[in-house]
């Protein structure tokens, strides 16, 4: 059962001073960010240094200017059995059962001769991109967007790692950049005069994606300002507010697993919007043999601690129960 979050408050914090050297100024960030994960569960990340403006007009133009036929040669192995990829590929929307779209991939350092994709390592894939004279700054762009997320997502690990009470270099061994699993995906939500049907929760709230735990370490959240996120809190679910420029921050599942649920994975879900939108997650991932020995952060002492696992496995499991539970997107 997951964790009922005690609000639904979703503080701001510039985490700048994650990136600088004034010790208090990290300290009194980790007190934000500890506040943030044992309350909502969610936070804003302001002063980041992303461009976000460039961003969606990249991401925009990328959904604009795909053809069905590019949509199909790049689709994932549930939507085109000649490509073998389960992550890195196209999610095709379907017309009349499904409106959502995305572009997901992994990686730029999984290479031909890469060691985990020449061992065939689940979970490892070398990405494929659209036609690049027809794209020509979608590749590069996404290249070096992966290189920023990942960069500012470690950043936020330090604040993590401080609030639990640890140095604050103590995720960086987990998260090597030759081996991360960390993922983008560049999601398109339509506005369609003719909605497919969407799903309904139980509280009778129509949704695009049901409740759910992030697979992930943290996810960092880019979207367009259009509401739709809920949190499930012990007063039922709330409405997370919007932000033009800051990324949405929470934990994944494999914080709440080391942390015994001191920084649980909130739950959440997507309310149906008929809008044209656009949410990008990255989701920060460790490298596949990555193992985080669980603990108990101060004042969780006492309670029994849940058993290693390696981020390999548990990504694998954890995205494979995914689309069981909440089905293919
Ligand atoms: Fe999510």
């Amino acid at each position: 059962m997951p964790v009922l979050m005690p609000s639904a408050e979703v503080p701001t914090i510039d985490i700048s001073p994650l990136f600088g050297d004034d010790p208090n100024g990290k300290a009194r960030v980790a007190q934000e960010i500890n506040k943030a994960c044992r309350g909502s569960g969610f936070f804003y990340a302001s002063h980041h240094g992303v461009d976000v403006k460039l961003l969606q007009d990249v991401v925009n133009e990328f959904h604009r200017t795909m053809t069905d036929e590019e949509k199909h040669d790049l689709a994932i192995n549930a939507y085109n059995k000649n490509n073998p990829h389960v992550r890195n590929g196209y999610y095709k929307a379907i017309k009349g059962k499904k409106a959502v779209e995305s572009f997901c991939y992994l990686n730029p350092l999984f290479g031909d001769d890469h060691p985990m994709i020449k061992s065939e390592t689940p979970m490892h894939e070398v990405n494929i991109w659209p036609d690049e004279d027809r794209h020509p700054r979608f590749r590069p762009f996404c290249e070096q967007y992966y290189k920023e997320m990942f960069r500012l997502s470690k950043g936020i690990m330090r604040g993590l790692a401080l609030a639990l009470g640890k140095p604050e270099h103590f995720f960086d061994a987990g998260l090597g950049e030759a081996d991360t699993l960390s993922s983008v995906s560049l999601i398109r939500y339509p506005y369609l005069e003719d909605y497919p049907p969407v799903k309904t929760g139980p509280d009778g709230t129509k949704l695009s994606f049901e409740d759910h735990l992030d697979v992930s370490m943290i996810t960092v959240l880019y979207q367009t300002q259009v509401q739709n996120l809920q949190v499930e809190t012990v007063d039922g679910w709330q409405d997370l507010p919007t932000s033009e420029e800051n990324f949405l921050v929470n934990c994944g599942t494999y914080m709440g697993h080391i942390t015994n649920d001191y920084f649980p994975a909130p739950n959440h879900r997507v309310k149906f919007v008929n809008a044209e939108r656009l949410s990008l997650p990255f989701f920060l991932n460790a490298g596949h043999n990555s193992v985080i020995e669980p603990f108990a952060p101060e004042g969780m002492d006492g309670k029994k601690l849940n058993p290693p696992v390696s981020y390999g496995e548990y990504l694998q499991h954890g995205l494979r129960a995914l689309i069981v539970k909440n089905g293919q997107t």
